[in-house]
């Protein structure tokens, strides 16, 4: 029996209006090299207003979905937010969504459509709210209606930290439901969790605790480990037949990595091209031209193996024709959105997608690979089809635009927001959702606030 097609059928994104320009100003007073902001591939950062906050980035990206698709409040049976900027220790940030959806679309109209508590793993909780969805409508549980997704977060780290560049916002809301019109997603999921350290926000803090170089080990090897586990599940299920000399990779198009910092994005793919290919023909050449990989028996601590497996990687991705040409055809194009954009967490992923949609070539029938991490830690790797008609959707996403149309705030303007001392929004709501007020006293102490700014 074929199996219906289930996937993502639209996607949204929503930005904030506001952006802080990275050179300049910015690398004199943190004393940081321009140059090492370049190669970690940022150049601007989305910078939320004081009318902004994960629920109104979320609830924007998901009205511009319902609108763009005409869609009406019976047709929504569950809405399914992955979030690690929560507003509230008990009241999901999905209930205020639905709220404020609900003032366009009719008060209490949305009273039957299912909100599962947010997903919370750092930056996989979207993916996770994603896969839940999909199976909802596997499972027959969805009575025929779609599922909305959305990632919103706001990236923050202390002022003067490395964390500082890599911070951003946004939110991407997806329309899931069978036989989708963009791209198609496969069942087989690999996975691996680990109990680790990289990074974690104690319940008392806004910012995270980051062993920022930690982090990053911990990513690839976590990411590497779920494409493994991928790569047996989807042999086993017969949907990838390696020929001689064939990689995984070989059979995959697109790669959408979880997107910390463009950069992050090399050295995932590094990783894993490097385990792919190792034994096949092509490795033969890349050891010829840039020699053995370093051996971690040969070295006394990790530190001194780190240092040349990094000189080692360099070279690989630097020098070989074999990687360059991978990582150009498969990964660039979801560089693009993030360098300006910056994290966005659990929509960082989703956002490289759209960034892939926007900025890259690909055609009906195309294989995406999807590459999602969340510190703490865990990842999943699947991969799903373009669709026959995906570049209506592409067509239409309008990422450019919208980041071509934000205002630049002075590094002063952005300390106050960062701070939560600005006077007042820089760009006056228009036609959005916006956080109106904060309840002070009695039942309503810390309850918040949301309109439709028209
Ligand atoms: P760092 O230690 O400041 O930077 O931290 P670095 O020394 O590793 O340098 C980065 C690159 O810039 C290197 O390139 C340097 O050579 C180069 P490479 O050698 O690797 O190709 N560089 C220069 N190039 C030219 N001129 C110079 C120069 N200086 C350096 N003068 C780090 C970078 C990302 C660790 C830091 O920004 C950080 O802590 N960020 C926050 C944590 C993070 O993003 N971790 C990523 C993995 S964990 C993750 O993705 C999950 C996360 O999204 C959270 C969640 O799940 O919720 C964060």
């Amino acid at each position: 029996m074929v199996e219906t097609s289930i996937g993502i059928d639209d996607i949204a994104v929503y930005v904030p209006h506001l952006y802080l320009n990275l050179n300049g100003e910015f690398t004199e007073s943190r004393k940081v090299d321009p140059r090492k902001l370049a190669s970690l591939g940022v150049s601007k950062m989305g910078v939320p207003d004081s009318h902004e906050d994960s629920v109104t980035m979320a609830a924007n990206a998901a009205l511009k979905l319902i609108k763009k698709n005409n869609l009406s409040p019976e047709e929504i049976g569950r809405i399914h937010v992955g979030t690690e900027t929560q507003v509230d220790h008990s009241k999901p940030v999905g209930s205020y969504v639905l709220g404020c959806l609900e003032k366009d679309l009719g008060e209490g109209s949305l009273r039957h459509c299912l909100v599962p508590g947010d997903a919370i793993f750092a930056c996989l909780g979207a993916s996770g709210a994603l896969l839940d969805t999909l199976n909802w409508i596997r499972a027959g549980a969805n009575d025929g209606k779609a599922g909305i997704v959305i990632a919103t977060d706001i990236a923050k780290y202390e002022t003067h930290s490395s964390g500082e560049y890599t911070q951003g916002a946004g939110a991407v809301a997806m329309l899931v439901r069978e036989n989708p019109t963009l791209l198609s997603i496969e069942r087989p999921v690999g996975v691996c969790t680990k109990d680790e350290r990289d990074f974690f926000k104690p319940l008392h803090r806004t910012t995270p605790v980051v062993d920022g170089k930690y982090s990053n080990r911990c990513y690839l090897d976590t990411m590497k480990s779920a494409f493994v586990d991928y790569r047996a599940k989807a042999l086993r299920a017969g949907l990838v037949k390696l020929a001689n000399g064939e990689a995984l990779t070989d059979h995959i198009e697109h790669l959408a990595f979880h997107q910390p910092y463009p950069k992050m994005t090399v050295y995932a793919a590094a990783f894993l091209f490097r385990h792919e290919w190792r034994g096949l023909p092509r490795w033969q050449q890349i050891v010829r031209q840039i020699g053995y990989e370093p051996g971690k028996e040969h070295f006394q601590t990790d530190d001194e193996f780190w240092t040349a497996d990094d000189q080692w990687r360099r070279r690989f991705t630097e020098e070989t024709d074999q990687f360059k040409e991978a990582f150009n055809s498969k990964v660039q194009s979801s560089q693009e959105a993030s360098r300006i954009v910056g994290n966005i967490y659990t929509g960082s992923m989703y956002l490289g997608f759209a960034s892939m949609l926007e900025y890259g070539e690909h055609g009906p029938f195309d294989s995406v690979g999807f590459g999602s991490y969340g510190s703490g830690c865990g990842a999943l790797a699947f991969r799903g089809t373009l669709q026959h008609d995906h570049s209506s959707v592409a067509g239409s996403l309008g990422l450019r635009s919208m980041l071509e149309q934000r205002r630049e705030v002075s590094l002063e303007q952005y300390g106050a927001l960062h701070e939560g001392k600005a006077n007042g929004s820089i760009v006056k709501p228009h036609d959005e959702f916006a956080l109106v007020g904060i309840g002070k006293e009695g039942c309503e102490e810390g309850l918040r606030f949301y309109e439709f700014v028209k």
